[in-house]
């Protein structure tokens, strides 16, 4: 049954932590160079956590920033989605912490899985419990702390991450139509190009295997770009046909931030200006779930868009999964 409770997004917030980790830093490190990375991802600087700030501190603040911009009370919150593959801990949920932290004494809270797509497969599952009228207002946060899952000495993964969070507040807005429509999609069968091989329950950190790092992030580089490219174009093509508009109709496209090439390639396939792509990655590296969901928050408060304009989501990550939306703001 198709609903006709519709679901905005009616505020955005996000949060990076304050310290900075440029290129050169990174040069000193590993054997990299800034020309290196600034030339293959478009990256110059990314931020690093403190030990003291877990993932959920940067969910948090995230979350503070959503609720003043969407003027709401934290007691008004229905549910928590955190979006993340760097919990505080495997159990509670960091969305648990979040609620704490923030006093959303009322909400419903989980974690979501879905590697660099959580945060829009996060705002599509809120916009079906808006839908079904279960639930009014839904916080939804894309929160990464990725230096604390990187290995600091393969400089094949090392340079691209950083840390931060973004979030919205979705709720049903009398008048707007709001997500008009989303593509969500995976392939289990690729899971081994970007993955975290140990510190799960199929190969946990022992005292023997240590030493080789098991919980840190391993990406084949050349597969995750092509898969990248072509289903994030795929997607975008879908949902713009579900939504029923083109592409020109678009006021704003905000891909995910991992490589500045992806985010050109797919500008290209769709024919579309890059003047019309947010792009904040050159300050904060791929930050993951985060990463689309500070670009939102940037791009809004940057004024790209006005109440009433289309805009474009586009995801990609680990599973591998995908996601595309395309959003009345
Ligand atoms: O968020 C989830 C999605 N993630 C992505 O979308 C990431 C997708 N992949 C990429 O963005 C790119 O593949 C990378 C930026 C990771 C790598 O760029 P590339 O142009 O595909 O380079 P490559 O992996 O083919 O490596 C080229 C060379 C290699 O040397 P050889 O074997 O050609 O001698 C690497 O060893 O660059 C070397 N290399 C480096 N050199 C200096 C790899 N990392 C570095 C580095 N500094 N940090």
């Amino acid at each position: 049954m198709k609903s006709d409770r519709t679901a905005s997004i009616i505020g955005t917030g996000s949060y990076v932590p304050e310290k900075v980790m440029t290129n050169a830093d990174l040069e000193k490190i590993v054997d990299t160079t800034d020309e290196w990375i600034h030339s293959r991802t478009g990256i110059r600087e990314r931020r690093i956590a403190g030990l003291e700030q877990p993932t959920s501190d940067l969910a948090a603040n995230a979350a503070k920033a959503a609720m003043e911009n969407a003027g709401i009370k934290p007691e008004e919150i229905d549910l928590i989605i955190c979006a993340t593959v760097t919990p505080d801990m495997f159990f509670p949920s960091t969305a648990c912490f979040v609620q704490t932290k923030i006093g959303a004494v009322n909400a419903a809270c989980f974690d979501l899985s879905a590697a660099c797509s959580g945060f829009l497969f996060g705002v599509e599952t809120a916009r079906q419990f808006i839908a079904t009228g279960t639930y009014n207002t839904v916080l939804v946060i894309g929160a990464d702390k990725l230096s604390s899952i990187v290995d600091w000495d393969d400089r094949n993964t090392c340079v691209l991450f950083g840390d931060g969070a973004g979030a919205a507040i979705l709720r049903h807005r009398e008048g707007s139509r709001g997500i008009l429509a989303t593509r969500m999609g995976s392939n289990g069968n690729l899971a081994e190009i970007l993955h975290i091989p140990g510190g799960g329950s199929a190969c946990p950190v022992t005292a023997d295997n240590a030493s080789q790092k098991p919980a840190t992030i391993r990406m084949n580089g050349r597969e995750t770009y092509k898969h990248a490219v072509t289903a994030m174009v795929d997607a975008s093509k879908q949902v713009l046909e579900d939504a029923g508009v083109t592409a020109d109709e678009i006021t704003c496209f905000i891909p995910h931030q991992a490589n500045l090439r992806i985010i050109e390639a797919i500008a290209g396939r769709l024919d579309i200006p890059m003047e019309r792509f947010m792009v904040n990655l050159d300050l904060y590296g791929n930050t993951s779930a985060a990463a689309v969901a500070i670009a939102l928050d940037e791009a809004a408060r940057q004024g790209r868009f006005k109440r009433g304009e289309l805009i474009h989501l586009v995801v990609f990550g680990g599973g591998l999964t995908w996601a595309s939306s395309v959003i009345e703001w």
